[in-house]
């Protein structure tokens, strides 16, 4: 992670630094509009979960792919919380940003917003946080260039994603030694 230049500190010369050491979380971030069809709906005629959840999967996967510029894979999902239920007519928005980045995999947050097109109406109708990793051309992690935060919104998120990143390692470790005491 780098912080934000100084403001007394000239913009362009800070500003090529940090492109030289990383990248944005803007020169990243995604916005997808999709129109929810008919096939996509459940038995009541709302979107169904699975479907949305594919949504968010490939609108987290260009956001990580954009800040590695490599091929990633899905290694986790963490927090999907569905907010609201999301009737047919409409569109969600889908945003995705890189929120916390590793050696080799990045943790982005979605978050998706219902429009009903006809009164203008946006709500907040689900929540997720997806872990990429980047993969070299034998398909092995490949570490990925650092985030730059450069806002305190952004601060906020990655102190956050630190703390779930923190919470998963210790799941992992813990489950990696369940599995070998157990013999596997
Ligand atoms: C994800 C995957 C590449 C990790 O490979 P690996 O050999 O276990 O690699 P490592 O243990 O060295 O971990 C590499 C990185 O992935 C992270 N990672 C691995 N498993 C993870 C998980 N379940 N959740 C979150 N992060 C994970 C590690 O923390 C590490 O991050 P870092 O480099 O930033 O420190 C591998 O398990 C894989 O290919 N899984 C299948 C992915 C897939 O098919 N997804 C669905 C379709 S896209």
């Amino acid at each position: 992670m780098s912080s934000e230049a100084p403001d007394s500190a000239p913009a362009e010369p800070a500003r090529e630094n940090a492109f030289a050491s990383g990248k944005t979380v803007a020169e990243s971030a995604v916005a997808i509009l999709h129109a929810p069809m008919p096939e996509e709906s459940n038995p009541d005629g709302f979107m169904h979960g699975g479907h949305l959840l594919k949504h968010i999967d490939t609108a987290g996967s260009i956001a990580a792919a954009r800040h590695s510029r490599r091929r990633v894979v899905t290694a986790g999902l963490e927090r999907m919380d569905f907010l609201t239920p999301i009737p047919l007519r409409g569109v969600i928005i889908l945003k995705a940003s890189v929120q916390l980045v590793g050696r080799s995999s990045m943790e982005v947050g979605v978050r998706v917003e219902v429009e009903d097109l006809l009164s203008g109406l946006r709500r907040h109708a689900a929540s997720c946080y997806l872990t990429y990793v980047a993969l070299d051309e034998n398909g092995k992690p490949k570490q990925v260039p650092p985030l730059i935060i450069s806002s305190p919104e952004e601060e906020r998120r990655y102190q956050k994603a630190s703390e779930r990143r923190r919470r998963r390692e210790i799941s992992r470790s813990q489950t990696t030694a369940e599995k070998k005491s157990a013999g596997n």
